[in-house]
Order: C-alpha cells, then sequence, then structure tokens
C-alpha cells in the first residue's frame, strides 16, 4: 500500500465531468466533480499515470489542506499547521502562486506572502533550520481562495498538459490539445468510426484522435515537474511509463482525415502528425472543406472552423458557415460536431443542433454545436 493522498485535476469550465469520466476510467472511486477541478482519492502512484494519461486535464495538483479563512491570521495559522514538510524536502524551491474568488481575502499578493511565510515557519520548525536556499526540485504551491475556503495545493505536472509535446510548428489559431481531446470525447467518437477535420489547421483535432484510437498516453513523450521530487518513487515512474507503452495498440487501422485550405497550415499538421508517431494514422488533404467527401456511409465530423475574429472577417464567416450547412447536408448520415463562438451559427447552418455545450476556447466562449445523425444499423 502507498500514501493515500487527494489529487486535483483543473479542468476549463464546462469540461469537468469529461476529466471526472477519464480520472474513473483511469481506475479511481472516489471522484468528486466541482467548479474548474475535479478532486479524487489517490496514492503517489496516481501522479505518475494522471499526468501521463489525461488528456482533457489542464494539470493535476496534490492536495496539501483546505480550511475557511477569513483573516490573514486564519490563513496564517492554518497553513502553518500543514503537513508541509512531510511533502516538500528542505532543498525544495517552493514559490507560491494565488488566485481568488468572491472571498474576504482578496489582495492576491499579500495571501501568497502569508501562505509563503506560514510554509517557511512550519520548515523552520520542522528542518531545525533558518534559512533555505530553494536550490532543488521545484514544488509549486497555490492558494486557491473560493468562498472563503483556502485550497492549500502543488502542482505536480509543470507546463499544462496540453503541452504534449509533438506541436513543433504553430499555425495561426491552434486549438489547445486538451480541448480537442474532449471535443472527441464529447462526440462519443471510437477507433471504429471515421472521422473528418474539414479545418484542420496544425492537425490538432486528427492527432488527438490517432492517439486516442491507438490507446497512446498523451504525456509519453515529455516530462513533468514531479519526476524529480525526491518523494515519488523512480520505480512509481518507470512502471507507469511502462504500463503507457504497453497499453499502445498496434494492430488496429485508422479511418481519419483532416483537411485545410492553406498548404502552410498543413504542412505543420503534417510535421506535428509525425512528432507525435502518428502520421501513417491520418490523410492529410489540402483542399477547400467544400471538396469533402467520404465512401463511409457512416462517420464523424468534428472541426473548430475560422471564427472571423479580426473586423472585417465576420460577414466572411458567416457566408462560410451558410455554405458549411449546404456542404455538410450532403453527408447526411454522419454527424457533425462543430466548435463555434457565433451565437447565431444554428440559424446560418441552417439546422438546429441536437445538443450544444458551452465551453471556453482560452478566453472566447464558445458553444460546442452537435448535431446527430442516424446511428448505424446493428450488425
Ligand atoms: C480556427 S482554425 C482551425 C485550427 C485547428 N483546429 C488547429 O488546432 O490548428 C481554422 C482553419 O480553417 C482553415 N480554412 C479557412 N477556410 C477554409 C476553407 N474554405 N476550407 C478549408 N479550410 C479552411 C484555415 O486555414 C485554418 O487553418
Amino acid at each position: 500500500m502507498t500514501q493515500s493522498i487527494e489529487l486535483i485535476a483543473t479542468a476549463t469550465f464546462g469540461l469537468e465531468a469529461v476529466v471526472a469520466q477519464e480520472i474513473k476510467d483511469l481506475g479511481y472511486e472516489n471522484v468528486k466533480v466541482e467548479n474548474g477541478r475535479v478532486v479524487y482519492a489517490a496514492d503517489m502512484k496516481a501522479i505518475c499515470r494522471s499526468n501521463l494519461w489525461l488528456r482533457s486535464a489542464d494539470r493535476v495538483r496534490l492536495k496539501v489542506g483546505e480550511f475557511k479563512a477569513t483573516t490573514f491570521d486564519e490563513l496564517f495559522e492554518n497553513t502553518k499547521a500543514l503537513p508541509w514538510t512531510e511533502i516538500i524536502p528542505a532543498n525544495a524551491a517552493f514559490p507560491v502562486d494565488g488566485k481568488s474568488v468572491k472571498s474576504t481575502l482578496y489582495s492576491i499578493s499579500d495571501c501568497q506572502a502569508i501562505v509563503k511565510k506560514a510554509v517557511v515557519e512550519s520548515m523552520r520548525t520542522s528542518f531545525n533550520k533558518e534559512w533555505f536556499e530553494e536550490s532543488g526540485p521545484l514544488y509549486r504551491i497555490e492558494v486557491a481562495l473560493w468562498k472563503d475556503i483556502a485550497t492549500l495545493t502543488i502542482d505536480t505536472s509543470g507546463p499544462g498538459l496540453h503541452k504534449r509535446g509533438y506541436r513543433i510548428e504553430k499555425s495561426s489559431s491552434p486549438l489547445r490539445e486538451n480541448l480537442a481531446a474532449a471535443m472527441i470525447m464529447l462526440a462519443r467518437w471510437n477507433p471504429h468510426i471515421p472521422l473528418i477535420d474539414p479545418f484542420c489547421g496544425a492537425g490538432t483535432i486528427p492527432i488527438e484522435a490517432a492517439l486516442m484510437g491507438r490507446n497512446i498516453a498523451p504525456g509519453m513523450q515529455r516530462n513533468f515537474v514531479s519526476e524529480a521530487w525526491p518523494n515519488i518513487s523512480k520505480s512509481f515512474w518507470k512502471e507507469a511509463r511502462e504500463e503507457a507503452s504497453n497499453s499502445a495498440t498496434k494492430d488496429i487501422s485508422l479511418y481519419i482525415m483532416g483537411m485545410d485550405s492553406d498548404p502552410r497550415v498543413l504542412k505543420n499538421a503534417r510535421k506535428n502528425a509525425h512528432a507525435a508517431g502518428v502520421e501513417n494514422d491520418i490523410h492529410f488533404q489540402e483542399s477547400s472543406f467544400n471538396k469533402i467527401s467520404s465512401r463511409k456511409k457512416y462517420g464523424k465530423i468534428i472541426c473548430n472552423p475560422p471564427y472571423g475574429e479580426r473586423q472585417g472577417d465576420l460577414q466572411e464567416v458567416e457566408g462560410l458557415y451558410k455554405e458549411m450547412g449546404k456542404i455538410f447536408s450532403e453527408l447526411d448520415t454522419w454527424s457533425f460536431y462543430i466548435l463555434s463562438p457565433h451565437s447565431k451559427f444554428e440559424q446560418l447552418f441552417g439546422k438546429k443542433a441536437t445538443k450544444k455545450r458551452k465551453l471556453y476556447n482560452g478566453n472566447i466562449k464558445v458553444h460546442y454545436y452537435q448535431f446527430f445523425g442516424p446511428a448505424p444499423p446493428t450488425k
């Protein structure tokens, strides 16, 4: 048995349930969905597995404690009483980040300074040391206040989990990899279903689908800050990486296609797919979306068409959304999943979505419009 801990997988608003499902699929049962985060009971090994496998989460934090704090005194004393020295070694670097929403203690810089002081105080007593050089591994602390409840956590991921390591070339407005993965999961795609992204840009949606289709852990190509922590046994990381490489499926053929009218971004998409190791799973085609066709009777179009963010572009994208409605209707047994910030998208597309979900693409409020086609006949 390894030590019981609580982990928090942070999520973009609207994606908490998707992240929670992924955590359950990893085998963790005690999972609580909250605003912007999913809290779950785990062990130290789960830090390795969660970072390697979670496709839709932003990052994984280790929860150190949670308490009510409406005064700086309460924040200081309660923080000092937490078991910091069971987690943080004496040589750790431990900067403190902060955020405060709807709370009495709203000065974030003051909260950060108080937490820093309280952690130092707790370390002084336990390590019997006055000065900490902070030259060792990074334990980035966060104090997050939400309605006067302070949650103290340590980041285990390092760079956000969307940074898989395959995107070597950027297109103009690439989708975050974890949002692309969430779109595919929300579309209930599986590797036996044909998938086309007619506006693939950097190739994020096709690449994420190929990784899912082959059951390749999204974090396989990168490192995590907690890999340098002395309190996580190196064997845990080794086992988790071995589990991930043994899980990848080789003998499956995927039908995934990415189209884009811009040859430069398509070139980058190919390089990205190569870097992700899935170039043979995706057929990239330089063409306008209006050439879309498929011999497959059933499939899913999952895409993020242009938004028309620049002034003067709006009319153009509205025309494009109307044309999408006409062209896609020819694939009348397919399902369509479209991410757009346009509030009149359905009107322009000419069809009411079966389902829609409010999401965020960075700071942009978007809707994920889902148009379900008929279910394929069961064999
Ligand atoms: C919002 S970006 C898609 C970003 C993409 N999901 C990614 O992760 O990089 C929209 C893409 O649509 C492409 N595009 C614009 N008009 C198009 C058209 N008529 N046919 C196909 N692609 C088009 C642009 O070149 C751009 O790459």
